[in-house]
């Protein structure tokens, strides 16, 4: 009986929504959703359709890969404007906002 009990907590913990398979918790995912909006957004504008820095939209990244945009990401870009990022996000993080550009971020 007491393990039946177990079983079950056990199955209901590992189904609630506090990690994804990526590692990235909910939480996170929001601050993340955030840093793209306002972060990212003040050189790539709000709408992600390009300011300082070029359109980060879905048509104007298509052929690039998530491997690609999120060494971008992490790395920057040498003798331009776009900083580095890996001093705030991890590399889990940094694809998971790759992946999100080439989806469209819909706020
Ligand atoms: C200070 C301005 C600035 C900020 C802030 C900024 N970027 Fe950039 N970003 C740029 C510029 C400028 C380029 C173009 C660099 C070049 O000329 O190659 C760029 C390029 C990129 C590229 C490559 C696009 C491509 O088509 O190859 C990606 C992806 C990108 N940024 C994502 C981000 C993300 C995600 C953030 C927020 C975490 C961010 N950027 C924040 C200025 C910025």
């Amino acid at each position: 009986m007491k393990a039946i009990t177990w079983l079950a907590l056990s199955l209901i913990l590992s189904a609630s929504p506090v990690a994804a398979a990526d590692g990235i918790s909910g939480e996170r995912e929001q601050e993340l959703q955030n840093l793209l909006i306002q972060d990212c957004g003040s050189c790539h504008g709000l709408q992600m359709k390009g300011g300082l820095g070029p359109a980060l939209l879905p048509e104007a990244l298509r052929g690039k890969s998530a491997e690609y945009l999120s060494t971008v990401i992490l790395h920057g870009r040498t003798g331009t404007a776009m900083p580095p990022w890996r001093f705030l996000l991890s590399e889990a993080e940094a694809r998971w906002m790759a992946e999100r550009l080439l989806q469209g971020v819909t706020q």
